[in-house]
């Protein structure tokens, strides 16, 4: 199969996809698991393997059913004002949770019950009781999806989204950037990619997804 049908299969099995946005963005390659399949050994991998900031990325209109807004609307704060990235307008930061079936929030088993609960709710979101089941501030970090996802943003979470989205899974994934663990800078493509390799995951360019997709 190609990396494109190889992607969404994996995502569909609970398997990780690598998703490099751009050199002129970030520059940055997320491992990327569908939220509803995140096990403790899967949050092992992203810490492990990834070693970035471990966030959920859900669709807009749920998050709006929600009520969760994006972090720099929500805190009245002065160092929120302008937020100054260098590769976007804006950052799709919302709140952190944890499960409240979670006791610290931090272990692979708690992450994960959190991620994979956030999988649930955002596939029934009418159903569920978003404060009934998460408390914040918590340990796992949710990101907003642009309203019209690629058509407005080139991120790693509207790029995870898009994917979900084309896989007939809910809007609900988990990302983590890949560091390099000798220079602590983002992994190289070249080097995201081995990686793919060796353990036989899905590398996609963000330019090949939108091309699909954008
Ligand atoms: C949060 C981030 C990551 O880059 C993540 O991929 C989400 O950001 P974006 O949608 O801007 O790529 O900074 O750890
Ligand atoms: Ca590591
Ligand atoms: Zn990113
Ligand atoms: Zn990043």
């Amino acid at each position: 199969a190609n990396a494109f049908d190889h992607a969404l299969e994996s995502l569909r099995n609970g398997e990780p996809v690598l998703v490099h946005d751009a050199a002129d963005r970030e520059g940055e390659t997320d491992l990327i698991y569908h939220a509803d399949a995140v096990t403790p050994d899967a949050v092992a991998r992203l810490r492990n393997d990834a070693g970035g900031l471990v966030c959920v990325a859900l669709g807009y209109e749920i998050a709006e059913v929600f009520d969760l807004p994006f972090y720099s609307d929500a805190v009245d704060h002065p160092a929120t004002s302008d937020h100054e990235l260098g590769y976007d307008d804006r950052s799709s930061f919302s709140l952190t949770v944890n499960h409240r079936d979670t006791y610290t929030g931090i272990t692979d088993e708690d992450r994960s019950t959190t991620i994979r609960s956030l999988g649930e709710v955002a596939a029934d979101p009418d159903g569920a009781d978003f404060a009934a089941e998460f408390r914040v501030p918590g340990h796992v970090h949710l990101l907003k999806g642009a309203p019209d996802l690629l058509a407005q943003r080139e991120g790693h979470t509207e790029l995870g989204l898009a994917l979900a989205d084309v896989a007939d899974l809910a809007p609900a994934v988990v990302v983590c950037e890949m560091l390099d663990d000798q220079t602590g800078e983002a992994l190289s493509p070249a080097d995201a990619r081995a990686y793919a390799e060796r353990h036989d995951f899905a590398y996609l360019e963000g330019r090949e997804i939108l091309e699909r997709l954008g």
